[in-house]
């Protein structure tokens, strides 16, 4: 089993759309049980209208459902500006914890702040998502970023796309959404993620 959670102190930079993607990745083949720990429950209004492959309950609800022992991976999307020590907390929870970034200069800076918090903690991870395409740096120059900071980082970069925005008004996962808003292309991302995702998780 492994527990994946996925935070940062600041909002909007992908963490709901990163726990959902992770989930569905891992819900080929496995039982994935989605935790909404945020107050907003973006994650069970994606989930509401019933097509995501995989479970998505509030953490309230998950502590009943975690008895069944039935998953084999189990996600936590956390509210933004967790407070002191919460980071930690988590990362010491779980297997992995996945902190996504927007590559802009305040998203950095609160990345920087969470790792900071993450001294003597090996299992945290920075991911750069809402890239906008080439010839933009922004990516790029994220990673260099996060590289000087000695901050831990996937070296894939999720793309910026409206399919995100459509897929979570949609209730639907990128595969689910087919062919709109590129989104077969944009779940490559995701696809070439899953392997980095396994050798990080293996501590290769
Ligand atoms: N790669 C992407 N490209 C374009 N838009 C994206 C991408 N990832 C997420 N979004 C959009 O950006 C907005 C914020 O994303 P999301 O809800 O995942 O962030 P969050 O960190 O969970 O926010 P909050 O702090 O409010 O919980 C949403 O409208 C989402 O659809
Ligand atoms: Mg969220």
């Amino acid at each position: 089993m492994s527990i994946i959670a996925v935070s940062n102190f600041k909002g909007g930079v992908g963490k709901t759309t990163a726990a959902v993607c992770i989930a569905t990745l891992l819900a080929e083949g496995a039982n994935v049980l989605l935790i909404d720990a945020d107050q907003n429950q973006s994650a069970l209004l994606w989930s509401k209208a019933g097509h995501l492959p995989f479970d998505v309950l509030t953490e309230k609800a998950s502590r009943k459902a975690m008895m069944g022992g039935n998953y084999q991976h189990i996600i936590i999307d956390s509210q933004c500006a967790p407070g002191t020590g919460e980071s930690k907390a988590l990362a010491d929870g779980s297997d992995l914890l996945v902190v996504p970034t927007t590559p802009d200069g305040p998203s950095l800076a609160a990345t920087g702040r969470v790792f900071s918090e993450l001294a003597d903690v090996d299992n945290a991870i920075a991911l750069v998502s809402m890239v906008p395409p080439s010839p933009q740096k922004d990516g790029a120059e994220a990673i260099e970023a996060l590289d000087r900071a000695d901050i831990r980082h996937f070296s894939r970069q999720i793309r910026n796309g409206k399919v995100y925005k459509r897929a979570f008004e949609s209730g639907l996962t990128l595969p689910q959404m087919g062919s709109r808003d590129r989104a077969g292309q944009l779940w490559r991302d995701w696809i070439e993620l899953k392997s980095e995702l396994a050798g990080v998780l293996n501590n290769e």
